[in-house]
């Protein structure tokens, strides 16, 4: 992706060799800032804090901080406690989980003289995979883009409509749900991104309307309410989002709202994509709804909006009365019924276990085992 014209990822390596590069997605849109994280307890504090969130980035960060631990110190107590800070920074995205398991099994049976360069060289290897597999997930879902624009006669625009932000912000590059967009556009297909604004954070229109805005995909911010009257009005397309875990059954956690997108989909005819990147797979449970963990976060992300005011200046504003306590759910689950298609780095499938198997085979054992 570019900023400004300029191409970049959301997480590097900086000049010195060891100390990590990143975007302060807090400070967005109004001011780009980088920030550069030193050591285990900066990183783990850059995903609880959200200056980078997005699942895919939230287990390449978690990977960095391996590295940034194993600088200070290598031994095997201090790789435990590393990977236990950082396990505990956010509980539902599972590629978290993914990236930290994946250290550990390349780190655990190293000597501690080796594990710095190690640890660094399997960060970068997962960075690059991410990469690839957003890539392969957008080629996928362009041809859905594709198949609707053809439905459609060809005539006047594709419109899509997102939730939250599942771009190049939330990943290494390339987003998974945006990058089809990035694809669709720049292969000329007259494509219109309705934005959820995805309230309380606002990642949809804080993020989102940025980034497509920097690649120049013409997008439209709604208030989170408004999904349903366009629909019910033809000027939804097809839904496409992002996802923080699913199930081998195909539910789907994602931001706080998704759901309710689903069931307007589902009643208007229109079709609910998930681009779903396979290390955002738990291949250990069912039920989203029962098994998924959902953050609670600060309720003053939801009684609190920041912005820019006239003057320029940024300013943290009050909406709430005093004293009215908010209930911050950050995510919810998508039942599999209400889902279309899943698009993984493999293909699409249905979102059932047997769709799910049909493209990652290798895992049929583990889920036979599970029965
Ligand atoms: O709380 P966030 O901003 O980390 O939530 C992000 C989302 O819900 C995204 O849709 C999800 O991580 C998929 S990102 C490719």
């Amino acid at each position: 992706m570019k900023v400004q014209g300029v191409p970049m990822r959301s997480i590097w390596v900086e000049s010195d060799g060891w100390s990590v590069g990143v975007i302060d997605q807090t400070r967005l849109p109004h001011a780009f800032v980088k920030v550069t994280l030193s050591t285990a307890d900066e990183a783990g504090h850059a995903i609880r804090s959200m200056l980078v969130r997005g699942a895919p980035l939230i287990g390449a960060t978690a990977a960095y901080g391996v590295c940034l631990a194993m600088r200070q110190d290598a031994s095997d107590g201090a790789l435990e406690q590393a990977l236990t800070m950082l396990r505990a920074t956010r509980p539902t995205a599972v590629n978290l989980h993914w990236a930290l398991d994946g250290m550990r099994q390349v780190l655990a049976p190293l000597k501690p003289s080796e594990r710095v360069a190690a640890a660094y060289r399997q960060a970068a290897a997962l960075c690059d995979e991410d990469v690839a597999i957003n890539r392969a997930i957008g080629e996928h879902a362009l041809k859905l883009f594709q198949e609707a624009w053809d439905k459609k006669g060809r005539k006047g625009r594709l419109n899509v409509l997102t939730h939250c932000n599942a771009g190049w912000l939330a990943t290494v590059d390339w987003g998974t749900a945006l990058a089809p967009m990035y694809l669709a556009h720049d292969a000329g297909l007259p494509l219109h991104v309705w934005v959820d604004e995805t309230r309380p954070r606002n990642q949809g229109a804080v993020l989102t309307a940025w980034e497509l805005g920097q690649h120049g995909v013409p997008h439209t911010v709604i208030a989170d309410n408004v999904g349903g009257h366009l629909m019910q009005h033809g000027e939804v397309d097809l839904c496409i989002v992002g996802t923080d875990r699913t199930t081998a059954r195909g539910d789907v956690a994602n931001k706080i709202g998704t759901y309710l997108k689903a069931l307007a989909a589902k009643d208007n005819g229109v079709p609910f994509y998930v681009a779903l990147p396979s290390p955002t797979i738990d291949w250990t449970i069912q039920d989203g709804v029962k098994e998924i963990p959902i953050e609670q976060r600060d309720g003053a992300e939801l009684s609190d909006v920041t912005g820019r005011l006239p003057s320029g200046d940024i300013a943290t504003v009050r909406i709430t009365p005093p004293g009215s306590p908010a209930a911050n759910y950050a995510f919810d689950v998508t039942p599999a019924r209400l889902v279309t298609a899943l698009i993984t780095e493999r293909g699409v499938c249905p979102a059932t276990e047997e769709g799910m198997l049909s493209l990652f085979p290798e895992r049929r054992a583990q889920r036979s085992a599970a029965k």
